[in-house]
């Protein structure tokens, strides 16, 4: 069977890559995930303060005139030693690169377009075969305008793709007023791939201790429906590769996000709730799938769900809700089935 996708300009053997989290930083995982059939592996994100952390670290050893770079690091061994700094991370970069065939997309993870985008070139450098640009920025003031917060994604993006050729996708949230939109001025300001979506982290209230408390939840499969809905309303209407992501628990979740018109789809909940051995079961599920219709190719699959593609294209939209609605009094609801079979 030929699962054989295109992303982000790289042949995949398969669509199905495992996204950025603390599992895919460990080398041993990324040759696992490989052997098991992912397409590619999104390493964790490099954060723009532990970026900037590092620089200023370099401002203060230049200006106190020490000359030896590693001998002066002793003077600040919490910065040069904890396990996520910038210098480990491109060590990280370099050794995946080495260990496997399948391509290693590295994750910037950042709010401003200052000074610390220059290290995308410093990954490019490492051998990463493409960048994930994951702006994690809540507009947390309520002077910020809706423009104001597009244009900051827009001008990272321009930045970080002055910096590098490689590849770069950008993974963004669902929260804009029109998400259609700004998907199209990112590509137009150079994004060769979207990711939908970026999961923000939302703490909650401990009623006991009365604080904050954060915590970052494992996704569900019921959380597909929003990312579904935009995959299937940007596919075919964008040149850049569409990832989709968040709530894949089976392959349920990977055959709707194909449908949808993903080119493909990303899962990290499922690998640290499962161990990484779940990628088989997500590929073979996948794989039977296909089998059981006599498709061999994932062409017959992608997109066929997708808002271009089906009869009725208000049933994304305001028309099909009011439809719902109204199964409720008792009138059948659902649209036409779509045919796999050739054309
Ligand atoms: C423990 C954990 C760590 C994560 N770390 C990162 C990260 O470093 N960079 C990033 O872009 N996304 C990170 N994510 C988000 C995932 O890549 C993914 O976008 C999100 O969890 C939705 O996908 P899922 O439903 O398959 O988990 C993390 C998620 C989890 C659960």
């Amino acid at each position: 069977m030929d699962l054989t996708t295109r992303y982000l300009g790289h042949d995949l053997n398969s669509p199905l890559l495992a996204g950025a989290s603390p599992l895919t930083g460990d080398i041993g995982n990324i040759r696992l995930l490989e052997d098991l059939g992912a397409g590619a592996v999104v390493l964790p994100s490099i954060f723009e303060e532990q970026i900037e952390h590092e620089n200023e670290l370099m401002d203060r050893l230049t200006t106190t005139g020490i000359d030896s770079y590693s001998e002066a690091l002793t003077y600040f061994p919490s910065a040069a030693t904890n396990g996520t700094d910038p210098r480990r991370y491109l060590e990280i970069i370099r050794r995946a690169v080495e260990a496997v065939d399948i391509p290693i997309v590295a994750s910037l993870n950042g709010i401003t377009d200052h000074g610390w985008i220059t290290y995308a070139q410093e990954i490019e450098q490492a051998g990463a075969d493409a960048l994930e640009l994951n702006i994690y920025f809540i507009p947390a003031t309520i002077d910020i305008s809706g423009h104001q917060v597009e244009q900051r994604y827009v001008s990272i993006l321009k930045a970080v793709k002055k910096a590098v050729k490689i590849p770069v996708a950008v993974k963004l949230n669902p929260y804009f007023s029109a998400v259609g939109h700004m998907a199209c001025q990112l590509v137009e300001a150079g994004a060769d791939g979207l990711v939908l979506f970026n999961r923000f982290y939302q703490p909650d209230i401990d009623l006991t201790r009365l604080t904050l408390s954060p915590s970052l939840e494992l996704s569900s499969a019921a959380e597909i429906r929003l990312p579904l809905l935009w995959v299937a309303l940007l596919a075919g209407r964008t040149s850049a590769s569409l990832a989709a992501g968040t709530g894949v628990e089976s392959a349920d979740e990977v055959i709707k996000y194909l449908l949808a018109g993903a080119d493909v789809v990303m899962t990290s909940s499922a690998l640290l709730r499962y161990g990484v051995g779940h990628m088989k079961v997500l590929l073979d599920g996948l794989k039977g799938w296909l089998a059981a219709r006599d498709l061999d190719t994932l062409d017959r699959l992608r997109g066929r769900l997708s808002q271009l593609n089906i009869a009725d294209p208000t049933a994304f939209e305001r028309a099909n809700y009011i439809q719902v609605l109204q199964g409720y009094r008792g009138k059948p609801v659902g649209n036409q089935p779509v045919s796999l079979a050739p054309d």
